[in-house]
């Protein structure tokens, strides 16, 4: 071991689990590309001011979370704690919205939170996101509520629940803000939250505790003070749902981390996580674009937390399926079979297939418990006699059947054993 550790609350991705999490990006992505979604990459620092004024000046995330620094020459920087802003801004700055609308886009990457760490909540994760930039239809936002359901249902989970709220618009939040306002002064809370429900009010809702829960019963809610421009829209995206078979549990208290959020919001839980169960979310963003400079430009997104896929797949006991694993493994014994066989593995993995090779000159003996626990399906043996015959020894490593395949013919043989 060395002196080093990773930092707290965070961790290494190793193998063989590592191969989880490329299988649950894989998954999580590939919905997204065959939908129109084109893959977009942001720095993994932004300025401050651009997470401050879209995220929200008074969220968590803002004013405790951010890895903020500043540089040599006076820029104020952060760490990203999330991606919608970051792609809203670079989609801006490339002048993606003058063009084609909605843009679709997707991403994968890094986010950093100064949070406190625990089982699921992480100061290092990793998200795969998706945006649909200027438009302004609920067939967008179902259309990525029902991408991201097929993630997770192509990934074998079965315990994953969505919950589906309306935040309201411009016209009609800030009427039902001041609603929430009015009955959240009436209650006895501490002096914190006191100052939030001047702030940011809705947050409060979100509070966990059971003494400010308990007291949360007759709140009033969104649902009820929806405008009709807004009860229609979420009439829609609800329809589309349930006609695309995703289902969803209304939930009127569900609010965000983020303060972006405009009408349609939602989150996916899963149950068997405990305290961390939002395993990804996400929602309508109509005013961001113009809270960060840009012009109206009405948007629709999600992230899905990598880790917390991963802990899913884990609680249900799924095992996803793996991205191309070990299928041949070679074992020389000799210095000329070495050369040959390494030459033969080359060629074979040029063609596609994924094979290994008994590195390190340790023997028949310790080269095939190498290849026994590579997974391979086969085993290409190459011995000095071989060699002189021109032929290679094909072993299946279940059955241990063998058969022995001329040189010149070897890549396309095994090709058909693996098919
Ligand atoms: P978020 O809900 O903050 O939304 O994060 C999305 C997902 O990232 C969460 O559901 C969770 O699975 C994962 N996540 C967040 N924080 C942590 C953490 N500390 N450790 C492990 N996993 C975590 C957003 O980030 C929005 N940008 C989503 C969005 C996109 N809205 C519109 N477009």
């Amino acid at each position: 071991m060395s002196t080093f550790s990773a930092p707290k609350g965070t961790y290494d991705l190793i193998p063989p689990g590592s191969a989880d999490f490329l299988a649950v990006r894989e998954a999580i992505s590939a919905p997204l590309r065959r939908a129109g979604y084109g893959y977009v990459e942001t720095p993994g620092f932004e300025q401050v001011e651009l997470f401050a004024r879209g995220v929200g000046a008074s969220t968590d995330i803002v004013t405790k979370e951010m890895y903020t620094l500043t540089t040599k020459g006076g820029d104020e920087l952060a760490l990203r704690p999330e991606g919608t802003a970051s792609v809203l801004r670079a989609a801006l700055q490339a002048n993606l919205h003058r063009g084609a609308l909605p843009v679709k886009l997707w991403y994968s990457g890094s986010y950093y939170r100064y949070e406190r760490p625990q089982a699921g909540r992480y100061r290092h994760f990793s998200q795969v996101g998706a945006e649909a930039l200027g438009a302004e239809d609920p067939a967008l936002d179902a259309e990525l509520v029902i991408l991201a359901a097929d993630a997770y249902r192509s990934l074998g989970l079965r315990d994953v629940r969505l919950l589906l709220n309306s935040l309201g618009d411009a016209e009609c939040r800030p009427v039902y803000r001041a609603a929430l306002q009015e009955f959240l002064r009436g209650l006895d809370l501490d002096e914190e939250t006191r100052a939030r429900v001047e702030i940011n009010p809705l947050r409060v809702l979100d509070d966990k505790r059971e003494a400010v829960q308990r007291q949360l019963a007759g709140a009033p809610l969104m649902r009820d003070h929806l405008c009709e421009a807004c009860k229609g829209y979420h009439e829609q995206v609800r329809d589309l749902l349930t006609a695309a078979d995703v289902a969803f549990e209304d939930d009127p208290r569900l609010v965000r981390g983020l303060d972006y959020y405009t009408r349609t919001t939602f989150e996916f839980v899963h149950d068997g996580l405990g305290a961390q169960s939002a395993v990804g979310g996400g929602g309508r963003y109509d005013g961001l674009s113009e809270m960060i400079g840009g012009p109206a430009l009405p948007s629709v997104g999600w992230a899905l937390g990598v880790d917390r896929t991963v802990l899913a797949l884990r609680a249900e006991g799924v095992t996803p399926e793996l991205p191309a694993h070990t299928e041949v493994f070679a074992v020389p014994a000799g210095e000329e079979a070495r050369r040959t066989l390494f030459g033969l593995l080359t060629v074979l993995r040029r063609s596609g297939v994924a094979a290994d090779f008994a590195y390190g000159g340790k023997g028949m003996k310790n080269g095939m418990k190498s290849a026994n626990r590579s997974g391979a399906r086969l085993a290409l043996v190459l011995g000095e006699r071989d060699l002189a015959e021109g032929v290679v020894q094909v072993k299946d490593l279940a059955s241990g059947e063998q058969e022995a395949v001329p040189l010149a013919s070897a890549v396309e043989r095994v090709r058909a054993k693996l098919s």
